[in-house]
């Protein structure tokens, strides 16, 4: 008796060393440098890790730790990763976002980024300093369930899509051109890619820029990605958009998708033929191959949402034993027309939370109205948000923030709503607008409403789709709708099945209403994710219990004002 309760015991204390003891620490050792590689057949310089474009993709379980030793093998400029879509509590230093977490690294110095990647989900980095993203900064970061854990959902196996667009010109030559008078807008993308990899139309590139073609249509770096499947499994498809500029659609001839993770969280599963993708989104969706086995198939991804003038990038659905190279007899899906509006909102209505997804507290202590305008200072363009248009510090806020600074940004109160005769539908009146570095200052564990307002940008019958991304937090989406939020709206706000999300779109002319609790001491960055609009300004800085962020490693604050007080030992 007593013997078997000692061995029942061992059982016991050892199943719980084995579920206590799986969390891993998983090391990696990075290099971003410069190399020549041609995406899309054409050689371009592009920002690669240890010599790979994109990135390296980080596999993980929720609850490990990821711990990347960042080495900056640039020669003349700094860089930051930014883990996108991963919390960072109580790790604010580690979220990447160069002047608002962490300096930048310096060339020839390493960062090391120590966090916890706690819920399972389709996630991805990329480079937050200038538009490094654009220059192809960015990879994978999917997390799995803990061991022990089960998806609620059944696949035979996944596969990851990257998608980005492409383009030819430097991310120099975009942000010279973005911030001059007059201004140079950096046009539609050349490409787009997955992972990696697309196909610019190479007989152009011989008529444009002196002819000297460095277009190699026989490039490995550009051959069509080819995805192997078996007749009758069922495959889940991980996609996530780092696009600079493109919102796209994303559909696979003969085949259905059912979605059932968004940005990391599940989501109530529901089918479509096609799907719309915004940058900082991420998505899975499951297929079955029931389809006729003997052929293969097209995947598709096109523009929408602005006038295309980039050629959709194709991969193919390779129905094993059939060759890769064997042609799939129907024509790629279309995407629909760049316009239609109406499809992609039915699209984005359709999310909701799946059965089991934490609820949002029942009321908000704070609402913010955030206007989105398209501005001009002293004859720049400028995005803005209720009329501050958002500038970085040289010193980054954490650390400003954390040792009380003075004079290390504006102090001043962003405004938390605008003009009750704005009209949303034409032009500004007054285009004039200001910058700024201020910060919203949250009360800690406070539940906010941010109602995102878009409106008609410089030109006439012209508003864009923005998609807004919260660094720091998940926030349900509350609702959408056309023209002006009004007091009205907030009766037919979801509070029953919102889905939780980290990236939300604002549709033109429309505006959109999320709910986030105010839960991790840290500074947050919560901006549009198309990257010229955030370089122009087009985002805010949200603090909230700065004071209790625990001591900051010191390498994440040795430049500006705190770099200075940490030469001179007056920090604590
Ligand atoms: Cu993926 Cu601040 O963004
Ligand atoms: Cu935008």
């Amino acid at each position: 008796m007593a013997k078997s309760l000692l061995l029942f015991f061992t059982c016991i204390a050892s199943v719980l060393l084995q579920t206590s003891f799986a969390a891993k620490t998983r090391h990696f050792k990075w290099e971003v440098s410069y190399i020549y590689a041609s995406p899309d057949c054409n050689e371009r310089l592009v920002m690669a890790i240890n010599g790979q474009f994109p990135g390296p993709t980080i596999r993980a379980k929720a609850g490990d730790t990821i711990h990347v030793e960042l080495k900056n093998a640039l020669h003349t400029e700094g860089v930051v990763i930014h883990w996108h879509g991963i919390r960072q509590y109580g790790t604010p230093w580690a979220d990447g976002t160069a002047s608002i977490s962490q300096c930048a690294i310096n060339p020839e110095e390493t960062f090391v980024y120590r966090f916890e990647v706690d819920k399972a989900g389709t996630y991805f980095y990329h480079g937050h300093y200038g538009m490094q993203r654009a220059a192809g900064l960015y990879g994978s970061l999917i997390v799995d369930v803990a061991d022990g854990e089960e998806e609620p959902f059944h696949y035979d196996a996944d596969f990851n899509l990257l998608l980005s667009d492409w383009y030819h010109q430097s991310i120099y030559d975009q942000m010279v051109g973005l911030s001059s008078k007059p201004f140079r807008w950096i046009g539609e993308p050349q490409s787009l890619l997955i992972n990696g990899r697309g196909q610019y139309n190479c007989s152009l590139a011989a008529h444009v820029a002196g002819g000297t073609s460095a277009c190699n249509v026989s490039s490995k770096d550009c051959a069509a990605v080819v995805f192997q499947v078996l007749p009758n499994k069922t495959y889940r498809l991980r996609i996530a958009s780092t696009t600079s500029l493109a919102s796209l659609n994303l559909a696979i001839g003969n085949h259905k998708m059912t979605v059932v993770e968004a940005d990391g969280n599940y989501v109530e599963p529901f089918t479509v033929n096609d799907m719309d993708i915004y940058s900082g989104e991420s998505y899975s969706v499951l297929i079955t191959t029931n389809q006729n086995p003997s052929s293969n198939y097209w995947l598709s991804i096109g523009v929408r949402g602005r006038k295309p003038n980039t050629q959709p990038a194709l991969a193919i659905i390779n129905y094993r034993p059939n060759s890769a190279s064997k042609l799939p007899e129907s024509t790629p899906p279309i995407t629909p027309v760049w316009n239609d509006y109406a499809h992609s909102k039915s699209f984005s209505y359709k999310i909701l939370a799946r059965e089991g997804t934490p609820k949002p507290p029942p009321h908000a202590a704070r609402r913010i109205a955030m206007l989105n305008t398209q501005n001009r200072i002293d004859g720049y363009i400028k995005w803005a948000i209720n009329n501050v248009s958002l500038a970085l510090p040289p010193t980054p806020y954490l650390g400003s923030m954390r040792y009380r600074l003075k004079n290390a940004f504006d102090a001043s109160k962003p405004p938390e709503s605008f003009s009750s005769d704005y009209d949303v539908m034409k032009p500004p009146t007054n285009a004039n607008t200001t910058q700024s570095t201020n910060a919203y200052v949250i009360q800690l564990n406070s539940t906010v409403d941010i109602i995102l307002q878009n409106a008609n940008a410089l030109a006439d019958n012209v508003s864009e789709i923005h998609p807004w991304h919260l660094h720091g937090h998940d926030f349900w989406v509350l609702g959408y709708g056309d023209g002006r939020f009004g007091e009205k709206d907030v009766s037919k706000f979801n509070l029953k099945n919102p889905p939780l999300r980290n990236s939300v779109v604002i549709f033109p002319y429309g505006w959109t209403a999320i709910r986030y609790v105010a839960d991790n001491p840290g500074v947050w960055a919560f901006h549009c994710h198309i990257e010229p609009h955030l370089h122009m300004g087009m985002g805010v800085i949200i603090a909230e219990g700065v004071e209790y962020v625990k001591r900051i490693p010191k390498e994440a604050i040795t430049c500006g004002m705190t770099g200075k007080m940490l030469m001179n030992n007056k920090l604590p």
